[in-house]
């Protein structure tokens, strides 16, 4: 039996709504999935909200209701949203839920005994707006904590540290040893450098007195977790990991059947939380190397060269997009205006002009084409089956790995390529004369049947218009609305068989006619 293919998302803060960037994780690992059911993978798809901590007690005291009502319509806001995008998840990760609050304290519990946790006094300037205490390295050039900071009073406090310095030469050797842990590689030399640069131990819980939304500490009920325990762990508490087992190999079976992970996460959360905390977390807990997971690291949408921000009031909501262009719209655009691992800046113009060009004009146009010419000149009918390629299909597959703009921009070609052929082949020119009815044949099959393939290969990206192309070729109509319609061995030649007879055209990408600003 294959390994399955196990893929998660960061767990989404539940002290705001939803915004485009998430939604932008949502669907890159969504796509990702696709693709590997696509290919005949058993697909474990993890995503989910982040629910406890400092910023939601504070949003639930400012909203007057209680944490676990805030955090409820939050979620109840992203679950609404993966549902309209089509996120297709397996496993939904919801921190409040008992069974992780369980799997975190187990955690936490066995560390202590083993001696990886332990208690220490804090001594020194704490700042009350950030609700942390501050270092050498936040003072300004004057010696100053600066106005960011907010007031600043000196404090003494005890709490419970993870011994992560102890680990961080094993992270290192691992880093340097394992090349292909994060993608892209400038963001693993960036770990690299980070580990590289000496730091203490992990401060993991907040006294009740000052946090008390959070997951209670088992050996100490006047302490809850603080953020790392809770936010990280869920990777592999929502899969069966039991905490109580220190031996990785005597886990049970169907923890160790999914394990380990492909990560998806954003740039902001690689250093320190998932490159730094959580590998040392995972051997602390007695993972081996070979099981640490990998993480393939996005870049940020942004508006106007700028950070999205609540401040500025220029954060960008999913929905009116979904409710004025549709989700597939919002899917294709978010995975072709965006390099894997870079930046790009969010616009709707560009949302429109890239349905308009590559949707509605090219392919849109290339399915017209090809099934009212086929309607006209052969009454729906195929024959002259012929062979053919797919140019740079194996790369097509590694990109669908994790460059999805640059798959699409390679299915793009594809379809450019073939409205080129009607255009120096002139069908109805070739339908005038019985000496090239052959070669007509030919040429409308070629057509059909690359639209065939161009519909599985898009599927993972466009579900809803795959299968519109798919029904119009008339092809699999038992599967209909089904992902099994869908099958990576099927993309290539010669499966159509003669004498197929294909639907009449309806516009899959009927135009987006005006842009309102
Ligand atoms: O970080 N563009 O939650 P979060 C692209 N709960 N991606 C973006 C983005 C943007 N403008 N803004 C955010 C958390 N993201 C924690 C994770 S582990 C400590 C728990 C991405 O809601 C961000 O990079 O702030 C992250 O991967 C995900 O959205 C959730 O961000
Ligand atoms: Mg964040």
């Amino acid at each position: 039996m294959p390994k399955p293919f196990y893929i998660t998302t960061a767990i989404d803060y539940t002290n705001g709504s939803p915004h485009i960037g998430h939604a932008y994780e949502k669907l890159l690992a969504d796509v990702i999935a696709r693709y590997h059911r696509l290919k005949g993978e058993e697909v474990y798809f993890l995503t989910g909200v982040d629910q406890h901590g400092q910023k939601v007690q504070q949003s639930a005291e400012k909203a007057g209701v209680a944490p676990q009502e805030f955090v409820d319509g939050i979620t109840a806001q992203f679950l609404a949203l993966w549902e309209k995008l089509e996120v297709k998840y397996d496993i939904w990760a919801a921190t409040t839920e008992p069974l992780h609050k369980k799997c975190v304290q187990g955690m936490l519990q066995r560390l202590y005994d083993e001696g990886q946790i332990y208690k220490d006094k804090q001594d020194g300037y704490y700042s009350i707006r950030q609700e942390q205490f501050l270092t050498d390295k936040e003072r300004g050039p004057n010696g100053d904590f600066g106005p960011e900071w907010g007031q600043v009073e000196h404090r003494t406090e005890e709490n419970y540290y993870f011994r992560l310095a102890q680990h961080k030469d094993w992270l290192l050797a691992y880093l340097r040893s394992h090349p292909d842990c994060v993608t892209p590689g400038f963001r693993q030399t960036e770990l690299i450098n980070a580990v590289e640069k000496p730091s203490g131990d992990l401060c993991i819980s907040r006294p009740k007195s000052r946090l008390s939304w959070g997951i209670e500490l088992p050996f100490d009920p006047d302490y809850v977790n603080f953020v790392w325990f809770d936010a990280l762990t869920n990777y592999i508490s929502f899969i069966g990991y039991d905490p109580t087992i220190s031996s990785f190999i005597l886990q049970p079976s169907s923890f160790q059947q999914k394990w380990p992970a492909l990560h998806i996460l954003g740039k902001d959360i690689l250093i320190p939380a998932h490159g730094i905390y959580w590998p040392i977390m995972l051997h602390a807990l007695g993972f081996p190397d070979e099981q640490m997971p990998k993480f393939l690291v996005h870049g940020w949408w942004n508006m106007g060269g700028a950070k999205m921000s609540k401040s500025l009031g220029n954060v960008v909501d999913a929905n009116p997009l979904i409710d004025k262009y549709g989700a597939e719209a919002l899917r294709y655009y978010l995975m072709a205006d965006i390099a894997t691992g870079k930046d790009s800046d969010f616009s709707e113009n560009r949302l429109v002009s890239r349905f308009n060009a590559e949707l509605a004009n090219s392919l849109g146009n290339l399915l017209h084409r090809t099934l009212s010419m086929t309607q006209r000149y052969r009454t729906g009918k195929l024959s002259e089956r012929g062979t053919g390629t797919i140019p740079l299909f194996s790369t097509y597959q590694s990109e669908m790995e994790s460059s999805v703009h640059a798959a699409l921009e390679r299915v793009n070609s594809y379809i450019t390529g073939w409205n080129q052929e009607i255009d120096v082949k002139k069908p109805w020119a070739l339908a005038k004369e019985e000496s090239a009815a052959r070669e007509l044949d030919a040429l409308l099959y070629r057509l059909a049947e690359g639209l065939r393939i161009i519909a599985i290969l898009v599927s993972p990206v466009l579900p809803k218009a795959a299968h519109g192309i798919f029904d119009q070729l008339n092809w699999k109509p038992e599967l209909a609305g089904k992902e099994e319609r869908f099958s990576l061995a099927e993309a290539e030649w010669g499966i159509l068989p003669d004498g197929h007879v294909v639907g009449k055209p309806i516009p899959l990408f009927p135009r987006i006619e005006a842009v309102e600003s």
